[in-house]
């Protein structure tokens, strides 16, 4: 009879919770704040309001987060956390160092994550061994966008090298097209300068200069390699490219004006939300030099701790949400990314999704996976930022590659 009672008491105090939850939702602090991000993002809206959770957003617009991060450290220090937090890589452990995020470990034992989410997410998503966020995609940063009717016109084939990729923007820059569409923005420069790197380099040089650190990587002949190139690029961006936010940058290459843009695969998401097909209208390919390796990052859902039992109760229906299969293939058949579980087919997918699964399969294989430095999965906040200030500085001219290389090795130097 008392185990009645007291069975019968906690019901009642999950429906309560549950009612609470439902009325107070989730405050979403991102910067999915593009065409294709917000649509993608309306998926994960629309999903969590089926299920009666509310959804109060705070987007701070910004590519790659840097903004966002900025955001969020000023609404922790005021002591008024957003529940849950879109966020990258290095940033959830430092986080979850400083005690700030919620424990997913019930949740994701009951749902199996550690069976399903590979092993390079999951150094990400755990800290110390507890579960503190849920990872909603795996993006790949080194890839080429292309304009298929430029190329038709120029007769310009998929380029297998880099000095076939430097031919086929010669040609579009003759026949009056912009070569390369760009964003100057410090993080769309580190976006290319990593697969530019890749490429130079290969999988050893890259673990190397932006895993291990390593000055004679950093400071080496082949960092000066890829910063030539990045001067190559140079001389192939429009002169309005200052500032360029990316999606605008996507849809010079969608519009016709431009042929290549190399950007992560969000790029899709603004093709596809442009009414455009994968392999109809644009092309992606691997940043030549770099194919065979695939550089990443997971966009996850990082819950902070919050006091509030119905809150509380909201992030864990949102992050079972995103872990869901069905949620992980409506999100990125939308956002360009693939799944953040290794379960799910890639029937629903377009060519440049299908490609992208099975390349991210082969390279997790073949130990040619790679956390990208871009998007903060190769090295800490402080070391990124600091690569991010000499790749900028090096492409607007103040330095030589040289220069630029030398630089690479005291600035992280200082930042660790
Ligand atoms: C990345 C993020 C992507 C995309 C991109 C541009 O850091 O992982 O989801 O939003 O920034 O905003």
């Amino acid at each position: 009879m008392k185990v009645l009672t007291t069975l019968k008491a906690s019901v009642a105090v999950l429906a309560l919770t549950a009612a609470g939850a439902h009325a107070q939702g989730v405050e979403v602090l991102h910067w999915w704040t593009s065409g294709g991000e917000a649509a993608a993002l309306n998926v994960l809206k629309g999903d969590l309001e089926t299920q009666g959770i509310g959804w109060t957003d705070m987007p701070v617009a910004g590519g790659g987060g840097s903004d966002a991060m900025t955001v969020l450290r000023a609404r922790v220090t005021a002591g008024d956390p957003p529940t849950a937090v879109q966020m990258l890589g290095f940033s959830i452990q430092d986080w979850a160092g400083e005690g700030a995020l919620a424990n997913l470990n019930d949740l994701a034992a009951e749902q199996g994550w550690d069976a399903v989410v590979p092993a390079a997410l999951q150094g990400f998503s755990k800290h110390d061994g507890n579960w503190v966020s849920a990872p909603v995609n795996v993006h790949s940063t080194n890839w080429v966008w292309a304009n298929t009717a430029i190329m038709a016109e120029l007769g310009i084939e998929q380029p297998t090298s880099w000095e076939e990729f430097v031919a086929a923007m010669e040609a579009a820059e003759a026949a009056g097209y912009v070569a390369l569409a760009h964003g100057g923005q410090a993080w769309q420069d580190a976006t290319i300068f990593d697969s530019i790197a890749m490429g130079v380099g290969g999988p050893e040089f890259y673990q190397a200069a932006f895993i291990d650190l390593d000055p004679e990587a950093l400071g080496g002949a082949q960092m000066v390699e890829a910063f030539q190139r990045m001067e190559t690029l140079r001389g192939f961006v429009d002169d309005n490219f200052s500032g360029r936010d990316w999606n605008l940058a996507s849809a010079m290459v969608a519009n016709g004006e431009a042929l290549f843009q190399i950007m992560g695969d969000w790029a899709k998401g603004e093709f596809i939300n442009a009414g455009q097909t994968a392999g109809v209208e644009f092309q992606c390919f691997r940043v030549p030099g770099s194919e065979g390796t695939v550089t990443f990052n997971s966009d996850q859902f990082a819950m902070f701790n919050v006091t509030d039992e119905a809150a509380m109760a909201s992030q864990q229906t949102m992050a079972s949400s995103v872990m869901s299969p069905e949620f992980q293939v409506a999100f990125n058949t939308v956002k360009g990314s693939v799944p953040a579980r290794t379960d799910i087919s890639d029937e629903a997918f377009d060519a440049c999704g299908k490609l992208g699964m099975a390349q991210l399969a082969e390279a997790s294989a073949s130990g040619t996976l790679f956390g990208s430095m871009a998007h903060g999965h190769a090295n800490p906040p402080a070391v990124q930022n600091a690569m991010y200030d000499v790749i900028t500085a090096h492409f607007n001219g103040e330095f030589d590659a040289e220069t630029a290389a030398a630089e690479m090795v005291t600035a992280v130097e200082l930042a660790q």
